[in-house]
């Protein structure tokens, strides 16, 4: 590997992962930002997948260390980043993936108990770590933000509350990226498209009930590069670009990781 980010602290919000025989989108890049010489914060509210992650980056002998903060809790936050600077004097990457979809629906049949965790989850662990990241990295005069969004945020979608959040967090994403250019932060957006992950496909497997096999055939069909869904590693590596100097002039953007599917209109 090449030091991409050498010498930097990342806190990865969101670095578990759902169970499931592929790797996820946050436990990829964690692993990638380690390899590449990243001091990670594993953060993610189930202790057990948060030192899942890290094990796995120690036993490649890069650093991590787990945090097991809820990042829809604000006193949680705080702790964490409290905790983060005090260890280390930095942040240099927030790294924001959480997002679920459980209970989403078309308009005419949404619980307003699934509307409201879906918007509350997908946009509170964004705007939480933000809030709290955003003074530290001012005082360095440097930092790099990037929200895991998604493809529905632009594309259609029959699911309301999952595109209503992810829209959201795509303008809070260009919001901060306006307001905070003069302080040397750059925030970007993810957006990936269909990706073979567990949270994707055994989440949608089992919540319909449908073989993952014939899913799995279902979503590569519908990708027009090479009809093959993407992996987490291919937002590891986006997220890698985004987080390193090497996009020092890139900022406001929402970065569709989608195998050519939002550039096919009819
Ligand atoms: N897989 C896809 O096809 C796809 C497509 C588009 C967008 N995305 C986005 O990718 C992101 C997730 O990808 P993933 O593969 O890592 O998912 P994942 O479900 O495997 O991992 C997300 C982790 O976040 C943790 N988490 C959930 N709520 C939390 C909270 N409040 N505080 C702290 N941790 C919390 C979970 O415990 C889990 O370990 C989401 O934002 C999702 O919307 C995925």
């Amino acid at each position: 590997m090449s030091d991409r980010l050498a010498g930097k602290v990342a806190v990865v919000v969101g670095a578990g992962q759902t169970p499931g025989d592929t790797i996820g989108n946050g436990r990829a890049t964690s692993i990638l930002f380690a390899r590449e010489g990243a001091h990670v914060i594993a953060v993610d509210r189930r202790r057990d997948a948060a030192e899942e992650t890290v094990t796995m980056i120690r036993a490649e002998g890069f650093e991590a260390e787990a945090n097991d903060a809820d990042a829809t809790d604000e006193a949680a936050v705080r702790d964490l980043v409290d905790a983060t600077v005090a260890d280390h004097g930095r942040i240099d990457v927030l790294h924001n993936n959480v997002g679920i979809g459980a209970g989403d629906s078309v308009a005419e049949a949404i619980e307003m108990d699934a509307w409201d965790r879906i918007l509350a989850v997908n946009l509170k662990s964004a705007v939480l770590p933000c809030k709290h990241v955003l003074p530290v990295m001012r005082g360095q005069g440097d930092g790099s933000i990037v929200n895991v969004s998604s493809l529905a945020a632009v594309a259609a979608s029959p699911l309301v509350a999952y595109k209503a959040s992810k829209a959201a967090l795509n303008a809070f994403t260009q919001s901060l990226a306006v307001t905070h250019a003069r302080d040397g932060i750059r925030v970007n957006a993810i957006l990936p498209g269909l990706m073979d992950t567990p949270m994707a496909i055994e989440g949608i497997a089992s919540a319909l009930g449908v073989d993952r096999d014939e899913l799995r055939a279902q979503r590569d069909a519908m990708v027009p590069l090479r009809h093959k869904m993407g992996t987490a590693w291919d937002v590891a590596h986006a997220a890698l670009f985004l987080a390193s100097d090497e996009a020092r002039f890139v900022t406001g953007v929402l970065l569709p990781v989608d195998g050519g599917q939002s550039a096919r209109v009819g």
